[in-house]
């Protein structure tokens, strides 16, 4: 089938540099000679026919803003048999011929679930928990890392003028990857991940214990949304140590902001690319980095794969920040 018309959208979670993506994949795909429509909502626009069509200037100066300008949301309508017909109809009576999503996992099942129905579709991952298996780096990761890092540095300003332990929470639910990166890049006491089980007593309080008899007088304690607790966490170490403790959830200020440099360039080429694929009739493909190039994997294997977590790197961690 030949490609003359496509349309975007993004859903799930937001990631800065969604913004880039949408901008490459319209821009490639009218510069291919291509009609392109956007999607508001994610699939809930293309249930509700709420799409509109896109020309060179729709995505203006929107490179460097964080969020996304087609609005996203998580449906719960399409994950109904009813929901994704009303979605391929939207598509067959505009005469959309593919659809290219941006966002996590449960994007690329919905894509998966279009595909099964006959509408073509490329998934390129935006997120900022970086939990795509068959994708070294995700739209998002990057920015986020480094929001977290500068907010860090804050918390470490303030824990150390009162010689305190400041823990803090950082966004992933199932996994830690942000977490592990941020611990390690703001030399975190301790890093505590889904990932890897940790003893209260051994992995925080010896070591803060030991630590400090050698001079250490401030603390930083890394914790993935998926581990939790930090208020109270905060509490326990205080009680045990003595050392006055002070809990922060960074939250949702960790998925905004202008994407970073890499975000960008890698939002360009992804989008790019998840074009040439579509053009090429290939569908039911996720947009992926390896080795630092951009590649591409069946939606259904890319699902399927484990990332693995990078244990090396929470040892060197485990082991310098002493
Ligand atoms: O998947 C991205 C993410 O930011 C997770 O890290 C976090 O657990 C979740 O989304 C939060 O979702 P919401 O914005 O719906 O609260």
């Amino acid at each position: 089938m030949s490609i003359r018309k496509i349309a975007v959208l993004t859903s799930g979670g937001d990631a800065p540099g969604m913004n880039a993506a949408i901008r490459a994949v319209t821009r490639a795909a009218l510069s291919k000679g291509l009609e392109v429509y956007g999607v508001y909502r994610g699939y809930n626009g293309l249930i509700n026919g709420d799409i509109f069509p896109m020309n060179l200037r729709s995505v203006s100066d929107i490179i460097h803003q964080g969020g996304t300008m087609l609005y996203t949301a998580r449906s719960p309508e399409f994950c109904t048999e009813e929901g994704m017909q009303k979605a391929i109809t939207t598509c067959r009576e505009n005469g959309i011929d593919g659809v290219i999503v941006i966002g996590g996992d449960g994007t690329f099942r919905g894509a998966q679930d279009l595909t099964k129905r006959g509408l073509p579709c490329i998934g390129i991952p935006g997120t900022i928990d970086n939990d795509i298996s068959c994708c070294e780096y995700t739209i998002g990761y990057d920015t986020a890392m480094n929001t977290c890092i500068r907010m860090v540095d804050k918390l470490r300003d303030t824990a150390q003028s009162h010689d305190r332990c400041s823990v803090v929470e950082v966004m992933g639910r199932r996994a830690g990857y942000l977490a592990l990166n941020v611990g390690i890049a703001v030399g975190a006491t301790a890093i505590l991940v889904p990932e890897v089980p940790f003893d209260f007593d051994r992995d925080i309080v010896q070591r803060m214990k030991m630590t400090s008899s050698t001079g250490k007088k401030h603390f930083i304690i890394v914790v993935a949304e998926g581990v939790g607790g930090v208020m109270e966490l905060a509490g326990r170490i205080e009680k045990e140590t003595g050392i006055e403790s002070r809990a922060t959830i960074l939250g949702h200020v960790q998925r905004g902001g202008s994407p970073s440099v890499r975000d960008r360039i890698l939002a360009s080429e992804m989008g790019y690319y998840a074009v040439e694929l579509l053009l090429s009739g290939k569908s039911n493909r996720v947009v992926a980095t390896q080795n630092d190039r951009i590649v591409d994997f069946d939606i259904e294997s890319a699902l399927r794969m484990k990332k693995p977590f990078d244990f090396e790197r929470y040892h060197i961690a485990h082991e310098i920040s002493i």
